[in-house]
């Protein structure tokens, strides 16, 4: 498993997104954060709108559901054309089965933790989803600074990925950028959500091709 950068579209300019998809050239899939506005103090955007994104990206779609509810509205999202779902642990009252639905569906099913929620309940888990996302922020808004803390966690989870022999991406989300994605990379992550270390810079290809560089670094766990 390689380096992933998945941009994040939050920060893009929403009155243009098929444009803003177009300057993410080498991205390897478009993260889309849906929020509710209960799950998370923000609304963004929902089916309708990733329906389309899904029809005018050339690169996969990485959807991030900050929502309540999630065994509820998750599985649409796939049939709106993700590559990929994730639903958060606290959202969900049966993550098996609904990561169940999710692969049926033909999409990669993920479950992202909270800061303050612990990823140990996960471990048994592993060989029934693709991905988890350690947030590095609490979710709701993009241009947070990242939450030290995390790095423990990101390393904790990447061991028990191991020892469970798992094909388990391991994906964070908030604060990364050209400072910090080096060290998150050598705890363990693979799949890296940049939204303002992207869209922030003048040339985001080019602040894609430089992330990229640089969370290319070894697991030290
Ligand atoms: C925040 C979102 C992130 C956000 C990250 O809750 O889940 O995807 O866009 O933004 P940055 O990279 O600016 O921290
Ligand atoms: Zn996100």
């Amino acid at each position: 498993m390689g380096v992933q950068i998945n941009p994040s579209i939050l920060s893009a300019d929403f009155a243009n997104l098929e444009r803003e998809l177009g300057r993410i050239a080498g991205a390897d899939a478009v993260h889309v954060d849906v929020m509710d506005n209960h799950f998370v103090p923000n609304l963004t955007l929902g089916l309708p709108v990733v329906r389309r994104i899904a029809q005018v990206s050339a690169m996969p779609l990485d959807v991030h559901l900050m929502i309540e509810d999630a065994d509820r509205w998750a599985p649409a999202y796939a049939d709106a054309g993700a590559a990929s779902v994730t639903f958060h642990a606290e959202a969900a009252q049966a993550p098996v089965r609904l990561a169940r639905e999710l692969r049926s569906a033909g999409v990669r099913a993920a479950v992202a933790v909270r800061p303050a929620t612990p990823v140990e309940p996960l471990y048994d888990l592993l060989g029934e989803i693709d991905m988890v996302l350690v947030m590095t922020v609490d979710p709701g808004f993009g241009g947070q600074a990242f939450i030290d803390g995390m790095l423990a966690k990101v390393r904790r989870l990447r061991a028990a990925v191991t020892a469970a022999g798992a094909t388990v991406d391991i994906q964070v989300d908030g604060g990364v950028s050209a400072s910090t994605i080096a060290r998150i990379a050598r705890a363990g992550a693979n799949v890296f959500v940049a939204g303002s270390a992207v869209y922030g810079e003048a040339d985001p290809a080019d602040a894609i091709a430089r992330l990229r560089l640089l969370g290319d670094a070894p697991y030290e766990v």
